[in-house]
């Protein structure tokens, strides 16, 4: 039997977070309410990151306090520190997820400090957090300062947040620019010591290999996938990365094993697009 794919739509936190224009907090409440009723089951709603690194998202409570929560989908956020948390549980957040990476370089640019810093951080947030969290593994396979990465290095950032406590890391393709050869190669080192229910990939696609990685990641009994129903997205502090996964094109790849309507995304997704791209 085929194994059930659980798609996250991270379009409200990960779609919004790199625009020059500032989304109006009642664009992203219709946003997230729309995609609430399109099947999905979780959605990463926004950021309790500083306002300073990423203005785009400095709205995340007034967002929390006025989306429809839907019964039965999980509303997660980005928390960077302990600040972060607290604002988190004040606004009755599901899920939180932590950050950390792969290289020292990105890692000194998205959150100013050092790998074994931000590890300590994600310790802390998880130590006490009282909701599951997710913890996202960025630069897996490429750094967009000092090129290609290790798995070695993937792996030793893996151990810990897993010994920590998260119920799930999500291996990212931060630039976009892995191919299935290169996900093939990681899978086969993270699977020889821990099970695939414990992974989530968070896919960009600069060079068009967005889908392709997913399905190879499938074929290996990964069943948790990021996208973006507006296509659009990156990090700031990663130049030139491209756009999550499209999630109707993981809707369409998995059609057979996910429950999602494809004419409830697209229509969720308009307005934001139609928004982003008048203003673009
Ligand atoms: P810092 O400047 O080293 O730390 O930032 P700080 O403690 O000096 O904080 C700077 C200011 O922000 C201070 O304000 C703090 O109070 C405030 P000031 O005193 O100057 O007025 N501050 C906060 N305010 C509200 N909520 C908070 C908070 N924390 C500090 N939680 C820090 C360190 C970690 C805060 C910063 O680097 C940061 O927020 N980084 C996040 C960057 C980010 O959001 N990047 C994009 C998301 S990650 C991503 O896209 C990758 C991902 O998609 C996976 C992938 O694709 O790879 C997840
Ligand atoms: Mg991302």
């Amino acid at each position: 039997m085929t194994s059930p794919i659980h798609i996250i739509e991270v379009a409200p936190r990960d779609g919004l977070q790199n625009e020059t224009r500032f989304v109006p907090t009642a664009t992203k409440v219709a946003f997230v309410d729309a995609l609430s009723a399109t099947g999905l089951r979780e959605i990463e709603v926004s950021a309790f990151v500083s306002p300073k690194w990423l203005p785009q998202l400095r709205d995340a409570e007034q967002v929390f306090a006025a989306i429809q929560r839907r019964p039965g989908v999980v509303y997660s956020a980005l928390v960077p520190n302990q600040r972060g948390l607290l604002r988190a549980a004040t606004s009755k957040v599901d899920k939180i997820a932590v950050l950390c990476a792969a290289s020292a370089a990105f890692t000194q640019s998205n959150l100013n400090t050092d790998i074994a810093t931000s590890l300590q951080r994600c310790r802390e947030i998880t130590r006490a957090a009282t909701m599951p969290v997710r913890g996202y593994v960025s630069t897996a396979f490429h750094c967009p300062f000092t090129g290609p990465v290790e798995p070695t290095a993937v792996l030793a950032v893996v151990e810990p947040l897993l010994e920590m406590g998260c119920s799930e890391v999500a291996i990212s393709d931060t630039v976009g620019s892995a191919t299935p050869d290169d996900v093939a190669r990681l899978l086969q080192r993270l699977l020889a010591r821990f099970p695939a229910h414990l992974f989530a990939l968070h896919m960009h696609d600069r060079d068009g290999h967005a889908e392709a990685n997913c399905r190879r990641a499938a074929a290996f009994g990964i069943t948790r996938f990021d996208g973006a129903v507006t296509g659009r997205s990156g990090c700031p502090y990663a130049p030139g990365a491209g756009g999550n996964v499209a999630t109707l094109a993981l809707a369409q790849a998995f059609a057979d094993c996910t429950a999602l309507d494809q004419q409830a995304l697209e229509r969720a997704a308009a307005p934001v697009q139609s928004a982003l791209e008048t203003a673009a």
